[in-house]
Parts: structure tokens; sequence; C-alpha cells
């Protein structure tokens, strides 16, 4: 069991809106992976549990109130407290599959007016991952699932800008799953990406975050 002799662990990130479907999806993807005698291990972002990542969860409860550009520094420092074991844990041979990572860091804080570059610069080293997959749903959708607006960000209108953000992120790493299909489809389509991604990323090198 495991795949620590044959290579290295994938590292798997899953963007979207709020109530995209995300975290279900992590849970699902993580239980197949673990039937298949994978080692694997699931992660999200912010990770609530540090001391960073109180202060995000208060300001995410309305709980405190912070500068935009200081939330968001806060949030990229709450993935770089977890770089080195995130490294450690790759090279090992466990893939992570993570909820969030650094795309929602630039398209949440670029919604609220900041510019992209500013947002992009504190992401640079994190380590890059091996496959992102947005789930695609429209904002009124998801408005629609259980426990929406409950937080800071989940209103209409700014996810709509969060969005179209996202899409400004695309690039060769991205693949898009049509979120509003049923969750057995998404899973389907889910386990074969991420299935692919850990054979081939077996030889590759790990990377850093360029941008
Ligand atoms: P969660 O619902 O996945 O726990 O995420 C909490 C909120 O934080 C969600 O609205 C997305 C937002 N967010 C950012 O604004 N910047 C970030 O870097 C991350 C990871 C999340
Ligand atoms: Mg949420």
């Amino acid at each position: 069991k495991g795949s620590s002799k044959s290579g290295r662990g994938a590292l798997i990130v899953l963007e979207g809106l709020d109530r995209s479907g995300k975290s279900s999806q992590c849970a699902r993807l993580l239980s197949y992976l673990e039937g298949k005698g994978c080692q694997a291990e699931g992660w999200r972002f912010p990770d609530r549990g540090t001391s960073v990542g109180q202060m995000i969860s208060a300001y995410l409860a309305n709980e405190s109130q912070l500068d935009d550009r200081t939330i968001h520094l806060l949030f990229s420092a709450n993935r770089w407290e977890k770089r080195a074991l995130m490294e450690r844990k790759l090279l090992g041979g466990t893939t992570l599959i993570v909820d969030r990572y650094s795309y929602s860091g630039v398209a949440f804080s670029a919604a609220k007016g900041l510019g992209i570059e500013w947002c992009k610069a504190p992401e640079v080293g994190l380590v890059a991952p091996d496959l992102v997959i947005y789930l695609d749903v429209q904002p009124e959708k998801a408005a629609e699932r259980g426990g929406y607006g409950g937080e800071r960000y989940e209103r209409i209108e700014f996810q709509n800008k969060v969005g179209e953000h996202y899409h400004s992120l695309h690039d060769s790493t991205w693949k898009v799953i049509d979120g509003s299909l049923a969750m057995e489809a998404v899973e389907e389509q889910l386990r074969e990406l991420a299935m692919n991604c850990i054979q081939e990323c077996q030889g590759r090198q790990l990377t850093n975050l360029a941008w």
C-alpha cells in the first residue's frame, strides 16, 4: 500500500465559488483514492486551525474588521505557514487534495478591487499545483444550496465578480467541471482527472508557483 516508493504525491486543488460543491467533492475523492490504496490527505484553505487561521475565521464571520490588503496577506500567510509541511508530504509520496488555494486568494481579493498583480505577488514561491479543478456553478445556483449567506463573501453580486476573476486565472493546469451536474457525474469526472494526474506527475519535479 502507498506510493512513496514509486514517486511523489500530486498536488490537486479544487477551486470554485462558495457552495460550488468543493468540500463534498474533496471528501468523496479522498475516500475513493484511499479505497484504491493511494496515500492521500485532504487539506483546505483557509486552515482555520492555526492562529492566523483564527483571525481569518473571525473576519469571515464578521466578528472583526480588517483592511482589504491586511486580510489578503493573512490568507497568503496561512498558506505559507503550511508550505514546508506540504512539500514534505508531497515528496514523501502523499497526494494532497486541497480545497481552495492561491487562486481563491487572488480571485476574492481582486473582486474587491485590489490589483491582480499585487494580489499574486505574495503567492509566488508556494508549491505549484499539478492540477487545478474548477467547479463551475452559477452564483444563483450556489445561493440555493444549504447554509448560503452565513459568511462575509456569500453574496450573489460579489460572487459574480469573483467568478470573472477566476476565469482570468485559467492556465494549462486548469480543468473545468460543470458543477451543476449531478453529484455522481461530477465525482466521476474528478476521479478520472485525479487518477491521471497522480500517474503523470510521478516522474515530474515539484515546482513553485511562478505567475
Ligand atoms: P471556505 O468557505 O472554503 O472555508 O472559504 C472561506 C472564504 O474565504 C470563501 O468565501 C473564500 C475566501 N477566501 C479568500 O478570500 N481568500 C483565500 O485565500 C481563501 C483560501 C479563501
Ligand atoms: Mg464557505
